[in-house]
């Protein structure tokens, strides 16, 4: 049974929301969150559970070896979520090193300490981007090839082979999850929903690649907590299993939809009879900056988690995006708190000025 754990990249997206939930569902369970604190990692995503004494943030890289051992050592955890990695499919296209580094070496040095200090199981977070693209047809199941397109793409592949490979030549108990986009509270405002719902409150341009036209599957990313957190804990051993929204939708109608929420809210908020300007007008197609490595579809099966573990998404899309507006709208000073230099000087390479 899990009872301290260690969880890598807990001050991002994803792994802020999992540090939360596992301390409210869990009262037993301790949790040591080990983040670099990269431009995506924001302590003041974890500010509400910063004096829990379950959790412990220590500052650190997971592709230095000797930090990990000496944690390792440390601590006695009974597992790892590892969480850590460079996010980014656009960043990876202008910049594949860093992806390189944490993503393949940081997992490596995480897989050696796991297997050093006999851990009981090391649950690799990756994502359906290891499948590849889609046409309009099919899904991909856990046994799909993996035909990653991007840096980013390759770099979790490499990390899943590796994953495998721990398991098969060490016996190391390993799991792997990958779940499709995920989209909530604490996303740092450059994925296409959190990105466009921050423009959007700051009147800036709506910048859509291409002519929109591609799908994604959305997951609330407290569905994906719940399912990460059944698989750590009643997971087999060895296995790969697929997280899916079971909700596709074309980016344009995506954008539309952050429009038409917000626009009501922001409304409703100022008591407004007439509507405010229609925030659609800012939606800007520009030229696609992933060119060939754009995949068009993403789909998943999640037909063995359902089935193994009774797992299935909880929120429909609607009711996700309109709770996630409603965080950035409580928390817009938190979301331009997290926005450093860096971004901006990101923001004009990616989009120019
Ligand atoms: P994120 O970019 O928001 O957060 C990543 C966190 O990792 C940050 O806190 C960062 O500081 C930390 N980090 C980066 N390099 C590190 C290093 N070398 N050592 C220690 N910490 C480091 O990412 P996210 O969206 O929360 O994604 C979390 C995981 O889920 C990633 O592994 C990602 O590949 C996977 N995933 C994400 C999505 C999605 O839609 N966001 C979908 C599928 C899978
Ligand atoms: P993103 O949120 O970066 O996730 P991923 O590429 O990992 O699926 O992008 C989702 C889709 O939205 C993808 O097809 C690219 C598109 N997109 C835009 O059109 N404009 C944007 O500014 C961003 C960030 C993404």
């Amino acid at each position: 049974m899990v009872k301290n754990l260690l969880i890598t990249g807990g001050a991002g997206f994803i792994g802020s929301n999992f540090i939360r939930y596992v301390l409210r569902e869990h009262l037993d369970w301790e949790a040591v969150n080990l983040d670099k604190l990269t431009y995506a990692g924001n302590l003041m995503n974890l500010e509400d559970v910063a004096d829990n004494p379950r959790y412990k943030f220590v500052k650190g890289d997971i592709a230095d070896p000797a930090l990990v051992d000496r944690l390792f050592a440390k601590e006695t955890f009974d597992a790892v979520v590892n969480f850590a990695a460079e996010s980014h499919v656009d960043r990876s296209i202008l910049d594949v090193g860093p992806f390189i580094e944490t993503n393949v070496k940081g997992v490596q040095v995480l897989l050696e300490a796991a297997r050093k200090h006999n851990l009981e199981r090391f649950l690799q977070i990756s994502t359906d981007e290891v499948y590849g693209s889609l046409g309009e047809e099919g899904v991909f199941t856990e046994g799909s090839r993996l035909l990653p397109n991007s840096p980013y793409a390759a770099s979790k592949a490499a990390a899943d082979m590796l994953s495998r490979a721990y398991h098969k030549a060490y016996g190391l108990p390993i799991i792997i999850t990958r779940s499709s986009n995920n989209y909530g509270p604490y996303q740092f405002p450059e994925k296409l929903i959190s990105l466009m719902i921050r423009n959007a409150l700051n009147s800036k341009e709506l910048p859509i690649y291409g002519e929109g036209q591609q799908i994604r599957d959305w997951l609330y990313v407290e569905d994906n907590c719940r399912a990460i957190d059944l698989v750590l804990q009643s997971g087999r051993i060895g296995e790969v299993y697929n997280i899916g929204g079971g909700c596709e939708k074309k980016n344009i109608d995506v954008v539309k939809q952050i429009c038409s929420i917000l626009e009501k809210k922001l409304e409703q908020s100022a008591g407004l009879s007439t509507p405010v300007s229609k925030l659609s007008d800012l939606m800007t197609f520009i030229d696609d900056p992933r060119g060939v490595a754009h995949d068009f579809r993403y789909a998943l099966n999640c037909s063995k988690i359902t089935e193994e573990l009774g797992w299935k998404p909880e929120y429909d899309f609607e009711k996700g995006l309109e709770q996630t507006i409603e965080w950035y709208l409580e928390n817009q000073d938190l979301v331009e708190n997290v926005i450093s230099g860096e971004y901006q000087a990101y923001y004009k390479k990616l989009y120019g000025a």
